[in-house]
């Protein structure tokens, strides 16, 4: 079979975790890496960077290659680089990877851009917005939706007809309880518990969880 080639926009943690899953899956082959903060020629897990993000038209025709994902754990700074990459190149196109160890149920829909990781598990009837990250043991459960840029951290877990937005993280451990709306913008700290509905726009955590502050769309939260 011949595999589609891609880059993978970023250099850091997130593209060597990206990697294992690309050559686990085995369904692409990574050209390199554009990174706009590192070196040029750098290795990443044994893949080079080919240049800034800035320079992707003249890499792109070099290489010939239109598709790529964006490994960048937080999730503003990969809608951010989806901006950039369609004012460069409005027809690139964007794969999602899935690690094999990732369970995926039944008429579930993934958009384009994702990253799946080992252990991570969808239910049926499951819809996954584009550019979403799912951590290893992430589980989303039967009949919810995660909105484009949402994430899900390390263990992680929905209960049913769970809804999260737009650009939100559910932070590494926390629980969501079933029929629960989670807004945009907003992060669930490590090891919630989410009981009531969250807004847009807010950091909660705690057993149950609580707002603790409004939060800017770009604040840091990895
Ligand atoms: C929500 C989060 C961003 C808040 O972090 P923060 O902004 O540094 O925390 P704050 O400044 O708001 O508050 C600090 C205080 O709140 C407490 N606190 C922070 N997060 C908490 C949480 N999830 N649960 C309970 N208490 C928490 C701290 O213990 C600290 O208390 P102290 O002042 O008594 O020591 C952070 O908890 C979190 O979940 N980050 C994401 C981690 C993650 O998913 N990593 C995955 C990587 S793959």
């Amino acid at each position: 079979m011949v595999k589609e080639k891609i880059f993978i926009f970023g250099g850091g943690l997130q593209a060597k975790l990206a990697i294992d899953i690309i050559e686990k899956e085995g369904k692409y082959d990574i050209s390199g890496i554009l990174d706009s903060f590192k070196n040029p020629g750098i290795k990443v897990a044994g893949y080079g960077i080919l240049g800034p993000i800035e320079r992707l038209s003249e890499i792109s025709r070099k290489f010939n290659i239109n598709k790529g994902v964006i490994a960048i754990g937080d999730n503003y700074g990969r809608l951010k680089v989806v901006k950039q990459i369609n004012n460069l190149l409005p027809l690139f196109e964007f794969v999602t990877i899935k690690h094999p160890a990732a369970n995926i149920g039944s008429r579930v829909q993934i958009g384009p851009g994702c990253i799946i990781a080992a252990g991570a598990t969808v239910n049926n009837d499951c819809i996954i917005g584009d550019h979403c990250y799912l951590a290893f043991k992430s589980g989303l459960s039967h009949d919810s939706c995660m909105g484009e840029f949402s994430s899900l951290g390390p263990g992680a877990i929905t209960g049913g007809s769970v809804q999260v937005g737009t650009c939100s993280a559910v932070a590494i451990g926390a629980n969501v309880l079933n029929r629960r709306k989670i807004g945009s913008f907003s992060v669930v700290g490590a090891a919630s518990l989410i009981y009531h509905d969250v807004g847009d726009g807010v950091v909660v955590y705690g057993i149950p969880a609580k707002e603790v502050r409004k939060r800017k769309k770009d604040d840091p939260y990895l």
